[in-house]
This record gives C-alpha cells, structure tokens and sequence, in this order.
C-alpha cells in the first residue's frame, strides 16, 4: 500500500523530530516581508533567521508550509495545467538548520529519508549539485553511496534565491525518474522534464542577495530544504502526474461534474483547463482563508486573476452564465476544497461560508467584464475587418491586448485565439511594453529596494543580545549606553516602546553625568534590539557611560489608551461583521488611533453606529485589563486572536481586554 498525503506529512515531521527539529506550524500566506507578495517557500517565516536579524529560539526545525507561487519572481500560473507538475497552491515540507548542522547532514538524511522511509528505489534517483559544489557531490558519491553517473551538475538551477533580496545560495536537487515512458532518457540535465520529476531541494544557505546586487555572507552556513508534498505523494502512488494523486483527482472530478464534461474522453485542451479550474479552487479557497480579497492592488490582484481565470476556464468548458450565486462554479469548487483539505486546515472548515461568499461574489461580478471584455473585442475586430487598408494594420493593438488581459481578465492567449480565427495578429510587443511596465510599478509598490545596512546592529545583538525593555513596569530605568552615533543610541535595557504593532516609539530623554540627549523616536533597528532615535544632544555622550532613560509619561498614557481601545474596536468588528474580519495594520498615536481590516463590502452607516456603541459600552464598564505572558498553546487555549498566524517564540504575550477581547499583543495598554 502506497502514504497518502497524511501519512508523508506525518513521516516527514517525526523523522527529522527525532533528529532534533523544532516542529513549527505553517505560518500564514501573506508574509510579513514586504519583498514578498505571498510566501513561496518553507523559508519564508524563517528569513530573519537565516540573516541574523533574529535569535531564532530553536537551532533546527520542521514545518510543512503551505505555498502560493502566482506572482513576482516565483510564479508557477502558466505552468497550470499544461505541466505534470506544477500549481499555484502547494505544501512545501522542509527541514532547517539555522548555523547548526550543514551539507553532510542535509544530504545522508534526504537520502536516508527517501530510500528507508518512503521506499523509493534508489535505482531510479537521481541527484544535481551546483557546477562549483565539490563538496556536496563529494558527500553524494562518498558518503551516501550514488553512483556518479547519476549525478550531474547545473548552474542555475542549482542556485536557490528567495527573491530579488533574501537568503540564497547553492543547492542540491533529488529527482525521481519516471521512466522511459515519460521520454528521453540523460538524467534532469539532459532528459525529458516530464520525465525527471525533481521532490526534493536542500539549499545551501550561505549568502543575503542585497538590493544593490552585491551578495553578502550569512552569518552562519545554514539550511533550508523544500519537498514537494504533492509531487512525492505522485511518486509514492505511482501515478503519471500531480493530477492522479487522490485529493486532486476528486477535485478534477468535480470540475468535471460541474462543467459536464467526462474527464475520460476529455480533450487535451479541455483537461488543461479542469486542471486550472481545480488548482485555482485551492489556492483561492487558501488565500481568502488567509485574509487575502479580491482587489485591484497587490495580493488581491493577483487573487483576483487566478480567480478570473478559473471562472473563464469553466466557461470555456461550457458553463453557462446564467447561473445565480447559489450555482457558481467556483463557490460549489470552493465546498469540495473544504470537504478535501479541511481535515488538515481547520481554518479552512471556519472560514467556509465566509470563503465561499467572498469567491461566489467574485465571479459573479466577472461575469460581467467577461461579456464587456468580448464586446470590447468584438467591437476592435470589427474596426480592423472594415478597414480595408494593408495587412499590417489588421493587428490588434498591443494597449487593448493588455487592457483585456489586466482589466477584464483575458489572457493574451484568449485574445490571440480569438482574434486569430479572423485572420487578425496580436501586437505582442506593444502588448510586452504595457506589461513591463505594469510590473514596474508593482515592484515599486512593494517597495524591493529598501533594504538598510543592517550589520552594526546585527553585531551588537549578537554581542549584548536583545534589549531588555522596562517600559511595563516603570517609565524611567537607570541603564548603559551600549552603541552611540549621530542619529542613534542603544541601551542595554530601557523603557523606551519601540514602533511595533501598530503603536509609534516613545519619546523622552537621556540623561548621563556630562550630557543629555533627546529621544525622538524610538524603533527596532533590528528584531529585539531597541534603538533611540536622537532629536538633540547637549554635552558629549560616550559608549560606556551609566544613564538615566525618561519616557514622556504623558505621551505615553494617551498611546496606551489608543492602544487598548484598537483591541475593542477589534473586537467589535468581529463581533458585528463576523470572525473572518483581519487586522491589515494599525496606527496607534498619542493623537488618534487607525485600523486597517479586511471586509468584503464598505461598512453600512447602521453598521458604523452598532460598532461605535459596542465600543463605548465596554469602555463604559470599566472591566479589568489583564496583560500576561504565557505559552502559545495557553494562549491558543484561551482563543486569543493571533492575526499574523506566526509567532516563533514559545513565550507570548496575552492581553484580555474585559470579558470578550483576547489577542496576543506586545504593546503597553491600561488597567481597565
Ligand atoms: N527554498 C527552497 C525552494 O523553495 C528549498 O526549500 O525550493
């Protein structure tokens, strides 16, 4: 009997927690890092890690983290359907070792863990190193035993990087061969990619790919692996493709069902979109899950368009578009999702209603612009066949080509197949253009390049550890001034609130025997190390020298009265609209207080008051505020809301703000 997916899932964590790994949960799909649109691989909640910017509290871990690769550098949408391999939506299962074990451990345990656990006949595996990575084939050959006729060196594709910033470094891949049914025999370098199917990656983390281009060390050698959980479980139940494993075949099948199609007699075409059809059902269900909408900016674009295309696609199959919300495609896709994976996400099992509404929604609406989108080229063909001037200008403009594509959700090919059936091109490159540069101003949206020199505040963490804050239990601390220059001081312990979760720096004083220096802003240079921002300097402060640190009290109160009243307008929202609302971000000031959360719909004027008396209500009561620090599982016990979904440390903190608000929070709050 071949693993399902449960029981690779299990094997996979308990095999290398018996090597020690720390087994941290999924984190969620939007990242914290603003150089990601979503997270992409294992890696991804552990970057700080890797950089030295964090302390990670455990040497080595295993999680199976849940991927969405549909936009920016990692970005598998096209690939749907026409690969035997690819998705937009995957678990990626992975083993790390942050500076702890290297090369020799990552290879013999991959190894051991493919050919003794899974079984696999080591006759059909086969492994790529990097072009320069003497070391690893030497581990390969020398110590694990592959016969160096099946290993082979790449360039490329051999070299890891998380984005165009990040961890990165040289990487050794195991690939299953298939078999000479799938093609060409030569092994992953010279055969047949449908054929060589690669499940495993350990990559070598050693390097930071800076902004500017240059590379710079990792603090520590360290790991990072990555296993395709629904490739492994296409190999292990010996199926031609992803698409055979049973979660996705049921969910084909529903397609299928759905559209009227018989997935046997099915044509190539026809199975190519029920495949984007079931995969984009997954990761849609996953994202808005996540606190991922529809929108025209960002993740949501892009959750917007993987969703657009799955509806095109079951139109294309025959759908007809009269169906009301009860019917839509993608809302009875979402219901199997749920049937499918919820015994493995249980987010997804509460969200479902939720889920479904926000999905049904959307391709109700884009029934809409997809009858607008064909006027619009019904309407440019028809310009084009009247105009009787030479062949040349029978080309549909690369602007309209890409105002389908963005705006109504037309793919170029659509148009292209469209337009060809009446002897009408497609100007690709203008179409190419209009793209480049819509890709432009995301990537300046997400804000890729701004990176800082980090390192001195990498070195002081490393060599003092993390601030020690005070500021709970007293607003002035006598302390030592560890790091001192023009703009900056840092501490080695002070009651100074750094920015974080929504609630700005304090502000205050410091004072030593020969000076004084005004703080006016206080962050995180790096996570866990506090750093003052100086307004002005009397006198001639020096590294060394005892201090007295003074918040401005006063400023303070009223930031900790905004923090706390965030936490009840949080909870009302979940109360009045319904737990699926997410915090997005929040400002908390002296002055005011601002939070961003996610709706599908802009709140009613009714709405608005319902929330403001709730809020008033338990102001009103005066009920005790408790802020304590515990487990994440006590915390979880108590149904504390995490909304980032991943906190590392096993040491949270809690704030119960009266009877019905319970979330996890850093900030400083009030009594009652
Ligand atoms: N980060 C690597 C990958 O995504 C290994 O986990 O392939």
């Amino acid at each position: 009997m071949s693993m399902d997916a449960n029981e690779v899932r299990q094997a996979f964590v308990s095999f290398f927690e018996k090597r020690g790994h720390h087994h941290q949960a999924s984190a969620s799909l939007i990242p914290h890092d603003p150089t990601l649109l979503f997270t992409v691989a294992g890696m991804v909640p552990f970057k700080a890690y890797f950089t030295g910017e964090q302390i990670p509290p455990f040497n080595r871990a295993v999680s199976i983290q849940k991927c969405v690769r549909a936009g920016g550098k990692h970005n598998d949408l096209d690939e749907i359907g026409r690969t035997s391999r690819h998705f937009t939506f995957f678990e990626m299962m992975g083993n790390f070792s942050f500076g702890d074990y290297f090369k020799a451990e990552a290879i013999t345990w991959a190894w051991e863990f493919v050919v003794d656990v899974l079984a696999l006949d080591p006759e059909r595996l086969w492994v790529t190193v990097h072009l320069s990575d003497d070391e690893a084939a030497e581990i390969w050959v020398n110590q694990v035993g592959v016969p160096p006729d099946r290993l082979q060196r790449l360039d490329e594709d051999n070299y890891w990087k998380m984005g165009s910033t990040g961890p990165c470094g040289p990487c050794s891949e195991i690939y299953w061969d298939k078999g000479p049914e799938f093609g060409a025999a030569g092994g992953p370098k010279y055969g047949d990619q449908d054929r060589y199917i690669e499940i495993w990656n350990l990559v070598f983390m050693q390097f930071e790919q800076q902004s500017d281009g240059t590379k710079s060390r990792l603090p520590k050698p360290s790991i990072d692996t990555g296993m395709g959980l629904e490739r492994t479980v296409s190999v292990l139940q010996g199926v031609d493709s992803v698409w055979e494993t049973n979660e996705l075949r049921a969910l084909l099948e529903t397609a299928a069902g759905l559209t009227s199609v018989d997935l046997a007699t099915a044509s190539d075409e026809q199975k190519v979109s029920l495949r984007i059809v079931a995969d984009h059902a997954r990761s849609t269900s996953m994202l808005v899950s996540d606190g991922v909408f529809p929108s025209n900016e960002a993740r949501g674009y892009v959750l917007r368009r993987i969703l657009r295309r799955a509806v095109r696609h079951s139109y294309i199959l025959g759908v007809d578009s009269t169906a009301n919300a009860q019917s839509t495609v993608m809302g009875q896709m979402v219901d199997r999702v749920v049937e499918i994976m919820g015994p493995h996400y249980p987010d997804l099992v509460k969200n479902a209603a939720f889920i479904r509404d926000v999905i049904a929604r959307e391709e109700l609406r884009f029934r809409e612009t997809l009858r607008t989108g064909q006027a619009i080229l019904d309407n440019e063909m028809s310009k084009l066949l009247t105009d009787d001037s030479s062949a040349t200008s029978q080309q549909l403009s690369g602007a309209t080509a890409f105002l389908l594509h963005d705006t109504y959700g037309f793919p170029l090919e659509l148009s292209e197949e469209i337009t060809n059936e009446h002897g009408i091109k497609v100007d690709k490159d203008g179409f190419r253009l209009a793209m480049a540069e819509q890709q432009k101003r995301a990537k300046d949206a997400r804000h890729e390049d701004s990176t800082t020199d980090s390192a001195p505040l990498v070195a002081l963490l490393q060599n003092h550890g993390e601030t020690h804050f005070t500021g709970r239990e007293e607003t002035e601390s006598t302390a030592e001034i560890i790091y001192l220059d023009d703009k900056t001081v840092v501490l080695n312990r002070t009651p100074f609130y750094a920015e974080a979760g929504g609630q700005i720096g304090d502000t205050g004083s410091i004072l030593t025997e020969s000076a004084e220096i005004t703080v006016a802003d206080t962050r995180y240079g790096v996570p866990g190390l506090i750093v003052h921002q100086i307004g002005s300097v009397s006198g001639t402060p020096e590294v060394g020298q005892k201090v007295t640190a003074t918040i401005d009290n006063q400023r303070r109160e009223l930031i900790r009265r905004n923090h706390t009243a965030t936490h009840l307008l949080h909870s009302a929202l979940r109360t009045i609209l319904g737990d699926h609302v997410k915090q997005q971000g929040s400002y908390v000031g002296p002055d005011r207080l601002r939070f961003d959360f996610s709706h599908y719909e802009a709140l009613s004027a009714p709405q608005i008051t319902e929330i403001e008396d709730y809020v008033n209500a338990q102001v009103l009561t005066n009920a005790h505020c408790n802020h304590f620090e515990t487990t994440m599982e006590e915390a979880q016990r108590l149904g504390a809301i995490a909304f980032f979904g991943d906190k590392y440390g096993d040491v949270v903190r809690v704030l119960q703000a009266g009877p019905n608000s319970t979330e996890l929070c850093g900030g400083t709050h009030v009594r009652a």
